[in-house]
């Protein structure tokens, strides 16, 4: 049972999410009132809090994803990033949120924006469940937030160790990591 894992401590329940995924569905909904958006989910880790969110969002939405990669391996980035699956369509003149699950280093988000600028979108935010800015090594402030948390390996809702945890509904803290 991953409820049992030893190594797992709740940090935000999934109540506590639910409740900052209304939240920022309902400011995202009342930022671009009237218009349409689209949602840019980062593979995989957003794919559950874009799906949350999508719902938490009462104006006109369409989707697409991305898929980046750091090239070094591990959680110590080597600060490079590559694009491993591109936009389906062009964002061209369209209000874009770029969704992502964790704000760490801020090279993935940073490299994503420069990439989204390229197809000129009318208006280009981000919204990241968790940030933890002590682990900036660029400067990046997203525009919507859910949680911001000191530095610690969380997993759940998305985010992974190793492709494990992930379908977790609650965000817990790793403490070590097991084999
Ligand atoms: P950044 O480019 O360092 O901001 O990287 C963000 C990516 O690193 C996220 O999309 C996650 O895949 C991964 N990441 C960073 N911190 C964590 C964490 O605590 N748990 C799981 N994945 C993390
Ligand atoms: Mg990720």
């Amino acid at each position: 049972m991953p409820e049992r894992d030893p190594h797992l401590s709740v940090l935000f329940s999934r109540a506590q999410i639910a409740e900052r995924v209304a939240a920022l569905g309902a400011q995202i909904s009342q930022d671009f009132a009237g218009q349409h958006v689209v949602l840019i989910g980062v593979l995989k880790g957003a794919a559950i809090f874009m799906s949350d969110l999508a719902r938490a969002i009462t104006i006109d939405a369409s989707f697409d994803f991305v898929g980046a990669a750091s090239y070094g391996k591990g959680s110590a980035s080597s600060g490079e990033v590559r694009l491993t699956k591109d936009l389906d369509r062009s964002v061209n003149g369209e209000n874009v949120i770029l969704v992502e699950d964790i704000l760490d280093t801020g090279l993935t988000l940073s490299f994503l924006q420069r990439m989204l600028m390229l197809h000129a979108p009318r208006a280009l935010k981000t919204a990241a469940l968790l940030d933890k800015p002590s682990r900036r090594v660029r400067p990046f402030n997203a525009d919507y937030v859910g949680f911001t948390i000191p530095d610690k390996f969380v997993v759940g809702y998305g985010l992974d160790h190793n492709e494990q945890y992930r379908n977790l509904p609650d965000i817990c803290v790793l403490d070590a990591a097991p084999e």
